[in-house]
């Protein structure tokens, strides 16, 4: 009987503390807004973005060539996605050659050795390109080779572009004049009326006996702003849509590589393609360093962000370092020469190189990283590795802001550079995290954040744990110099993702952006350039807002995002603001936390415009549940 009434009396309490928090969450907020009282400055470089090579973002990618493994790397199972071709009754063998190649940079190449073939029995080799090669109709794609012959007579090479399905092909070119010296051949292929599909390979033949050679083979379809060796364009849409100020390269992880020979080298990365050896990138993948230090910077160039240069700083990630001193001098040289290279003009040693390179112009330069995440190094070594490359790169660039990947004890580094990869509700938790942080300490790069719910890109509870986040990171830019989500693009084709929950997913064809690449659209596209006065009350735990103006175009951007499955009223006074009886409101919102897009439903949520009307000084809105909005005010 005890026991019976015990439980109804629990009962009873869970009822009535339930009934309390939803009407806890059922009480408008007062939110008070003082347009007239700027507060902070907001950094203009607050947003931008985080890129390193992992889960397949430059080859296979961003990076536009189509040809996959066109260097020919190989493993116990054979050349990777290169197979052979024997039409008909031709037989030929491939191997790869040690012994010959086109460059000192790629020494090797792809021996093929056709014992017979003839016009109807065709041999060479074939390749299955990045999931396929998607093909659309009538476009022109941009192809090269580099092709050595035995002395026998090969007669003209076949290049052409085959339907998987049909074993037809789409596209021919012919290449002729292969002889016994190595050299490059372009050729275009062009597809006619066909429909658009990724299932098609590439294929190299001839039809005569004889032995080919052949490297480095790369095919472009047109690419954004039509840059030779450039990238898709719908990924670098999605990215100019977020309006980046800055991009963070070459990593993260890839800076450092697992072993110090397998660093992001800068210098080999740079210049004619055939002079690149290509990198083991320590997502366990060989990059082709097509995507090299002059591609980072034209991506810098066509999304108008600054380049903020990490240097490779003496650590990789398996626990090699080297050591403060003499050790680390040559290392500190390479990133005076890279600053260089990026910033010196053509007059200086690695600012000619630049422009021999294509690009005479300087870039402007104003951060650059020393190293990532060195609080992994277990030697303790970073504050004197930081210090020495401090010393130098400021003797020579006194105005340059370096940035530390941790924090130091006897010295403030410029900046600082923190990460945190956390769940939602730690996101909702510390969206105070920098409040009370000291503004005399270094100012904060938060170089690395993302909610990670969701696979392989954020769901709508990841969206709204980032926004609650993004809150906070402009309350405080004041302090908060620059910040990006990581990473920013995964493909999400089998095996190609190496970290969960990832801004931008992608196959061979398309691309999508998450419910957290819509977040972080919405607030670089509203950013303003200071806070202002402002207070809540009872906002409740899941209620979060930041609010700044653009002094130039009389705005007021409020972002108000309500984490709770319940709606939440709130009443939003303005005094001594006359806003414009119409305002714009940009929302995204979901029935659950669970709800995200895909490659197959990449626009379930998207943000929708819409007007707000009878807008005064006094008025009130209600937040959908699962909502993340701005309210843009136009300020008379
Ligand atoms: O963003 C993925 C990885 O997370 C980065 O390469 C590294 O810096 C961090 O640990």
């Amino acid at each position: 009987m005890l026991k019976k009434t015990f439980a109804r009396l629990l009962h009873v309490v869970a009822f009535f503390s339930s009934t309390l928090l939803i009407s806890a969450q059922n009480i408008p907020a007062t939110l008070t807004l003082h347009a007239d009282q700027p507060t902070t400055a907001v950094s203009p470089t607050l947003y931008g973005l985080m890129t390193e090579e992992i889960n397949y973002s430059y080859d296979g990618g961003l990076y536009a060539d189509m040809v996959r493994n066109r260097t020919f790397f190989g493993d116990w199972s054979g050349i990777l996605n290169w197979y052979l071709v024997e039409g008909g009754h031709a037989t030929a063998k491939m191997s790869l050659d040690p012994s010959t190649g086109p460059s000192t940079a790629l020494p090797n190449s792809l021996k093929i050795e056709i014992s017979q073939a003839d016009a109807q029995s065709p041999a060479g080799v074939l390749n299955t390109g990045w999931w396929g090669y998607s093909l659309h109709p009538n476009t022109t794609y941009q192809g090269s080779f580099y092709a050595k012959a035995d002395a026998t007579a090969l007669g003209p090479i076949t290049v052409s572009l085959i339907n998987d399905n049909t074993g037809k092909a789409v596209a021919t070119a012919t290449v002729t004049g292969a002889n016994t010296e190595w050299k490059q051949y372009t050729f275009t292929l062009k597809t006619g009326a066909i429909q658009p599909s990724t299932s098609n390979h590439l294929a190299i033949t001839t039809s005569h006996a004889g032995t080919l050679w052949i490297q480095l083979v790369s095919l472009f379809p047109p690419t954004y702003h039509d840059r030779p060796n450039g990238f898709r364009t719908d990924l670098m849409e999605k990215m100019a849509a977020m309006h980046p100020q800055f991009l963070r390269f070459p990593g993260g992880n890839y800076l450092e590589g697992d072993h110090i020979k397998e660093r992001f080298d800068w210098k080999k990365t740079i210049g004619p393609l055939v002079d690149r050896p290509s990198h083991r990138s320590p997502w366990n993948y060989q990059s082709s360093d097509g995507m090299g230090l002059l591609e980072f910077l034209g991506w810098c160039e066509d999304l108008h962000m600054q380049p903020v240069l990490a240097v490779y700083a003496g650590y990789s990630l398996m626990q090699e370092h080297v050591n403060p001193g003499a050790d680390l001098e040559p290392y500190v040289q390479d990133a005076l020469d890279e600053i260089e290279y990026v910033s010196g003009g053509a007059d200086t040693k690695w600012g000619a190189q630049r422009a021999k390179d294509g690009h005479p112009a300087p870039f402007k330069l104003t951060y650059v990283e020393i190293g990532n995440e060195d609080q992994f190094d277990r030697s303790n070594s970073y504050e004197d590795r930081y210090t020495q490359f401090y010393k130098a790169i400021k003797a020579k660039y006194p105005d340059l802001q370096l940035i530390a990947t941790m924090p130091l004890k006897n010295m403030k580094p410029d900046v600082q550079d923190d990460h945190y990869y956390v769940r939602a509700k730690q996101n909702f938790a510390d969206a105070h995290h920098y409040d009370k942080t000291d503004r005399n300490g270094p100012k904060i790069f938060v170089g690395e954040w993302a909610t990670r719910e969701g696979i392989p890109t954020p769901n709508m509870g990841a969206a709204l744990g980032d926004a609650a986040w993004m809150t906070g990171l402009e309350r405080n830019s004041d302090l908060i110099v620059m910040s990006c989500y990581a990473p920013l693009l995964v493909n999400v084709n089998p095996g190609g993702m190496q970290w969960d929950t990832d801004l931008i997913g992608y196959n061979t064809s398309t691309s999508y952006g998450s419910p957290a690449y819509y977040a972080q659209v919405l607030f670089g596209s509203y950013l303003g350039d200071h806070t202002i006065a402002s207070n809540i009350e009872d906002a409740g735990e899941k209620l979060f807002y930041s609010a700044t103006v653009s002094a130039s175009k009389k705005q007021l951007y409020l972002k108000l995002v309500n984490g709770s499955s319940d709606s939440k009223p709130v009443h939003l006074v303005l005094p001594g603001a006359h806003p414009a009886a119409n305002a714009k409101l940009i929302r995204i919102s979901a029935p659950d936390t669970q709800t995200t897009n895909s490659i197959d439903d990449p626009r379930r949520i998207i943000p929708v415009e819409s007007a707000l009307h009878n807008v005064s000084s006094d008025f009130s809105v209600t937040l959908p549940p699962y909502s993340i909005q701005v309210i843009q005010f136009d300020l008379h």
